[in-house]
């Protein structure tokens, strides 16, 4: 089973979709092993957004992500990295299809209300980044009826 890292941005904290979005991942079959609301710094944002620092969005996709809180999560299950992506939808919210997350709930890339791993080395970095603690291990007993096997 793999693990991604998810982000309800403070733009859709705001909006009062946390239920409505994390629902949808509860709903697919994935596992939620850790989670948390958080009011983040800048220098964090910075660091989980380290990659992009060179782009010319970068200062205000800062102030954006630390303009409130954000809740933080991480689902585990069958290819949890790409199927969190796809049920997110594109970046750019206009290019999502209906029925994904950013498809059904916004409109422009600068608010696009959700964030989610690209890969599985970046869901771990992130994930030990936004929980130093660590996640919950726990048995679900959904997994025998999600799961063959
Ligand atoms: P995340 O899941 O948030 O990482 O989005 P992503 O992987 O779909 O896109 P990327 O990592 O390239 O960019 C991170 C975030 O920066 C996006 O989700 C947007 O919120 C923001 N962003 C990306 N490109 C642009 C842009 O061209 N303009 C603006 N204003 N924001 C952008
Ligand atoms: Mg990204």
């Amino acid at each position: 089973r793999e693990r991604s890292f998810i982000m309800i941005k403070p733009d859709g904290v705001q909006r009062n979709l946390i239920g409505k979005i994390v629902g949808r991942f509860e709903e697919r079959g994935f596992k939620i092993i850790a989670m948390k609301m958080v009011h983040a710094t800048t220098e964090h944002l910075e660091k989980h957004y380290a990659d992009l620092k060179n782009k010319p969005f970068f200062p205000g996709l800062i102030k954006y992500m630390a303009s409130g809180p954000v809740l933080a999560f991480v689902i585990e299950g069958l290819d949890a990295v790409k199927t969190g992506r796809a049920m997110l939808g594109a970046t750019n919210p206009l290019a999502s299809l209906p029925g994904t997350i950013r498809g059904d709930y916004c409109l422009v890339t600068g608010r696009n209300i959700c964030h989610g791993s690209d890969a599985v080395e970046s869901a771990e970095k992130e994930i030990a980044l936004w929980f130093p603690e660590g996640v919950i291990e726990y048995k679900d007993c959904e997994a025998e009826w999600v799961y063959e096997d």
